[in-house]
Formats: C-alpha cells, sequence, structure tokens
C-alpha cells in the first residue's frame, strides 16, 4: 500500500480545479480520478477526497466512497462552496464528512469558495432550503481563485508532512 489518491466529485468544475492542484503538488506515485471511477482505495496509503457543498451537505456518491474505505488509510477532505468561508453553512457539510470516517483517520481538511453559475443561483435561490447559501453566493464569483489554489497547495503539503508521521 503506497501512493496518493486524489479522488475528487464535480458538478461544474470548482472541485476539480482545487483537486488538480492538489495533485501537482504531490510527489509521485500519485492518481487523480473522480470518485465515480475509483475501483481500488485499498492501493493507496494517503487519500485526499474533495467533494463540493450540495445542500449544507456531503453530496451522496461522497458519502459512500467515505464509507467504503477499507479502514487504517489516511484520509484528508476538501470542498467547495458557494457561502462564505468559516459559516456554519459551510462547516456543517465538512463535519458531516468527517463524521462518516470512522474506519479511517481524518488528517485534515480544507475547504473555499465555488463561483455558483448563474443558471444555478436562478433556479436554486427560488427555493427556501437554498436561500441562505444563496444570498451569500455571488461574491464566490471567480473562486477558486489563484489565492485559493495555493491555500490547497499548502494543505495538501502539509497533509503530507502529517502522513509520514506514525
Ligand atoms: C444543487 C446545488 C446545491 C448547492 N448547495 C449548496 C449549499 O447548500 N451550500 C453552499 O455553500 N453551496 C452550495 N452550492 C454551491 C456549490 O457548493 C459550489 O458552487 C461548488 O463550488 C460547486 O462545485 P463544483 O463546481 O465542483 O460542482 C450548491 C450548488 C448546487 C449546484
Amino acid at each position: 500500500m503506497s501512493g496518493t489518491l486524489v479522488a475528487y466529485f464535480s458538478l461544474t468544475g470548482n472541485t476539480r480545479k482545487v483537486a488538480e492542484a492538489i495533485y501537482d503538488t504531490l510527489d509521485e506515485p500519485k492518481v487523480i480520478k473522480k470518485i465515480q471511477e475509483v475501483k481500488e482505495a485499498v492501493d493507496f496509503s494517503l487519500i485526499f477526497i474533495g467533494f463540493p457543498v450540495h445542500s449544507h451537505s456531503t453530496p451522496y456518491k461522497v458519502e459512500e466512497f467515505i464509507r467504503s474505505l477499507p479502514s487504517g488509510i489516511k484520509i484528508a477532505l476538501f470542498s467547495t462552496h458557494g457561502s462564505l468561508t468559516g459559516s456554519r453553512l459551510s462547516r456543517e457539510a465538512m463535519e458531516h464528512a468527517v463524521s462518516l470516517a470512522t474506519k479511517t483517520k481524518v488528517l485534515s481538511t480544507f475547504s473555499c469558495r465555488g463561483e455558483v453559475s448563474l443558471e444555478g443561483m436562478d433556479v436554486l435561490s427560488k427555493s427556501p432550503e437554498h436561500q441562505a447559501w444563496t444570498e451569500m453566493a455571488p461574491s464566490a464569483r471567480s473562486h477558486p481563485d489563484e489565492h485559493d489554489l495555493h491555500d490547497a497547495q499548502s494543505f495538501a503539503k502539509w497533509t503530507v508532512v502529517l502522513a509520514s508521521q506514525p
């Protein structure tokens, strides 16, 4: 068991950008894949798992993936979201994702904002369930930006250091 996997779920490309920035900063051996395409997670000693916040939570495919991981693997979680960084709305999905990782060891987490397409905002802001975060979402425009990607790379490097410790 060696090497690092970056597994991500992304509908509009924001989380994929963060995943690729993380992947670029890692040493070989390394693999990047959409979560839906990962067959053998057991081959890796460290897995970065990325997802967009959907309806205040973790997308179901990502939940399934986290639950399916064999025990002993070290993982790090990252997310993108339309709501403000650090707000309860952006934190609760990450807290939920961490709570699913009962068999694995969560070394670290990272999140940043991700812009919402205008069409998406138009539809979602009409639903009461989405009102709170869609009010914050316009200022997420142009995120993740180069600073977010730089921060994501710092998170990845620090995670690798943590993973090397017993
Ligand atoms: C159906 C849907 C639901 C969303 N729900 C939330 C939410 O509850 N809270 C939030 O902060 N952002 C929410 N967002 C915004 C996304 O999390 C954000 O735009 C993210 O960066 C998208 O990532 P992706 O491009 O990788 O799919 C939602 C977006 C969509 C399309």
